[in-house]
């Protein structure tokens, strides 16, 4: 199953791994906020901006921690994190 939208094929490179259960492909190195969003998740980001990809236009001390959602256990900031191989999201 491909977790990009249908009749969109992902460009290469591309990485499995698995969000909620459902095993799929991202683009390797992605921010996940974006790959959440495309998936249609509802994870609220209040202070990134997907056409910067990145919250350090407003530096680590304002970042809000609206997207928090568990990685292989571990809470991390969806919005700062990069999308790897292997990885487990849960939400
Ligand atoms: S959106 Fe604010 S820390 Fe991720």
């Amino acid at each position: 199953m491909d977790l990009d939208r249908p009749g969109h094929p992902l460009p290469i490179p591309s990485v499995a791994l698995t969000v909620n259960g459902r095993a799929g492909e991202a683009l390797d190195g992605e921010p996940l906020a974006d790959l959440l969003d495309r998936l249609g998740e509802r994870v609220p980001h209040v202070c990134y901006q997907p056409a910067f990809h990145s919250v350090q236009q407003l530096g680590a001390p304002q970042t809000c921690d609206t997207c928090l959602v568990r990685v292989d256990g571990e809470l991390v900031r969806a919005c700062a994190t990069p999308v790897r191989a292997g990885m487990v999201v849960e939400l």
